[in-house]
């Protein structure tokens, strides 16, 4: 890889030499970075997806669980409708990630994945007081450096939005028994409905899936208004849908994206590094997170 065109601040943040990192423009790389160390912690915050951004894609060759997924594969569920879950799983998710389907071709069809998956895991009687043994009894594991992540933002006092199109009370959950739920963070997800006693009974609308993560479901959080004078955005995510999770943000000044493309990977490269600044190729860890973080704060 050239070098050259690596400037100091590049160099400065040893993470980026990684095997792993690709800039279609390092240039502007190493602009929005310089800017965003140069205008300090109280203009900044970060804007992340959740399953398969923060949580790992795979370990030793297999696949780890996606926030539904941790429902899915649960002893809660009955056969036929674990059966189900994987059937819908297998059809939609190839379609999620087609890189030869237009957002607006997979929209509906989202929907569609999203709506029969909570019909399932609605029949199912899920428990509140069933969540926390769920995802005990889970394979879900975080991205390697994750504490290092987290404890930074924290110490800094900068805000973290997680937007997940997965299941809000099941990710809470994951970071709460990771020990790393801070204040700092607000999540916008999927969240259950429990009834009376406790059994789920609906999911909170309104639906959140790949490719309608923007304003249009944010209407009701004042989030971002509250953070109206942080205008600089680190965005980190690992979907084509997730670019636009920081569009409720009003005037902008420096956004630098993180896109992990854990798969598909030769037939999407092309149009992650059109999209995202920094692509992540097969890259489990946070370090070139961490390594940006540790240099601008
Ligand atoms: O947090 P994030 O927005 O990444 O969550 C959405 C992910 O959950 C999608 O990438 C999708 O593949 C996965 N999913 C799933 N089961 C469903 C619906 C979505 O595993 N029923
Ligand atoms: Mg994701």
């Amino acid at each position: 890889r050239a070098t050259a065109e690596r400037g100091p601040t590049i160099k400065a943040v040893p993470e980026l030499e990684k095997a792993t990192v690709h800039m279609k423009n390092p240039e502007h790389v190493q602009r929005v970075i310089s800017a965003l160390r140069k205008e300090g912690t109280d203009k900044l915050q970060v804007i992340s997806d959740f399953d398969m951004t923060l949580s790992r894609f795979g370990f030793n060759g297999r696949r780890c669980p996606t926030s539904h997924n941790i429902l899915d594969n649960s002893r809660v569920i009955s056969e036929e409708g674990r059966k189900k879950l994987k059937d819908l799983l297998h059809y939609y998710y190839p379609i999620e990630i087609d890189p030869n389907r237009t957002m607006e071709e997979k929209r509906p069809l989202m929907v569609e994945w999203w709506t029969r998956a909570h019909d399932v895991l609605l029949q199912q009687k899920i428990l509140k007081s069933d969540i926390a043994k769920i995802v005990r009894e889970s394979e879900v594991m975080l991205r390697d450096g994750v504490n290092t992540f987290f404890d930074q933002l924290h110490q800094h006092n900068i805000p973290l939005f997680i937007f997940s199109a997965g299941v809000g009370d099941v990710l809470e959950e994951v970071l709460r028994q990771a020990e790393v739920f801070y204040p700092n963070i607000n999540v916008v997800s999927n969240y259950m409905d429990f009834d009376d006693k406790g059994v789920l009974r609906q999911f909170k609308g309104p639906l959140i899936h790949t490719y309608n993560k923007n304003n249009a479901v944010l209407k009701k959080t004042e989030h971002f208004q509250l953070l109206s004078s942080r205008t600089n955005v680190l965005l980190l995510g690992d979907s084509m849908g997730d670019l636009s999770m920081a569009d409720g943000v009003a005037n902008v000044e420096n956004i630098l994206t993180i896109g992990f493309l854990n798969d598909k990977v030769d037939e999407r490269r092309g149009k992650y590094r059109d999209a995202y600044d920094i692509v992540l190729e097969k890259d489990e860890t946070l370090d070139v997170v961490n390594g940006i973080l540790c240099y601008i704060l």
